[in-house]
């Protein structure tokens, strides 16, 4: 299988690509400075990634950036922001792909666990999380050809919390959180929500 994983430098994303590479798939990485570069906030620079790459099977997301903010702090900008990124970016990779995909192509989305277990100072990050899970659940039943989607939503990651000082306790390692994208990618679901590592 050809894969590009977008946000292949990142540390879900890397681990993903090896995963992936171990487990004998062809792995194309992007990001706005990697090999293929992308950015998914910007719907023109998604079809210039599909125009490069030609058809690929699997579209393996593990990128979008959001805003750490309380309620009362949050700005219109950190909203558009998120919503953009995170969010929007991730829809658009879909709407901007499902006619480029392979036939019984995957896509697969990055969530969070901020969806189902917020703590403060994460509303606009909760909403987008939220908002990946249900338009997967959608869109998949829109989907021509074949075509599949899921949405994985990792806990607190094990490598993230040891580079921000934090507990590791509960945290789930990249290397392990990748499996659940490749288990993914290899079955045959569609419109589910992953949680991994539960
Ligand atoms: N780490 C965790 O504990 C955790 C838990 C749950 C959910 N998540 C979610 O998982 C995703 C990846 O997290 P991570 O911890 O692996 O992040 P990370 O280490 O900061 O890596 C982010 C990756 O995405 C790329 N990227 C960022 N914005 C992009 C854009 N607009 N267009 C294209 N590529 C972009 C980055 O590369 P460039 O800078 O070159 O673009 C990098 O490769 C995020 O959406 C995060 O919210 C993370």
């Amino acid at each position: 299988m050809k894969a590009v994983v977008i946000g292949a430098s990142g540390i879900i994303g890397s681990a993903v690509a090896r995963a992936f590479e171990e487990a004998g798939h062809e792995v194309l990485r992007a990001s706005r400075r990697g090999e293929v570069q992308v950015d998914i906030a910007d719907s023109a620079s998604i079809r210039a990634m599909y125009d490069t790459l030609g058809t690929v099977d699997a579209v393996v997301c593990c990128a979008g950036e959001g805003t750490f903010a309380k309620l009362g702090d949050l700005s219109d900008e950190q909203i558009q922001f998120t919503l953009s990124s995170k969010l929007m970016g991730q829809v658009n990779l879909v709407r901007e792909g499902m006619d480029r995909l392979a036939d019984g192509g995957v896509f697969v989305l990055t969530s969070g666990m901020f969806s189902y277990n917020p703590i403060p100072g994460v509303p606009a990050l909760a909403m987008a999380n939220g908002g990946i899970e249900s338009f997967g659940r959608g869109a998949a039943l829109d989907l021509p050809r074949g075509l599949r989607i899921g949405t994985i939503c990792p806990p607190f990651i094990t490598e993230t919390a040891e580079k921000m000082g934090m507990s590791t306790s509960g945290t789930l390692s990249a290397a392990d959180n990748a499996e659940y994208y490749l288990r993914f990618v290899e079955g045959d679901d569609t419109g589910v929500v992953v949680y991994s590592g539960r």
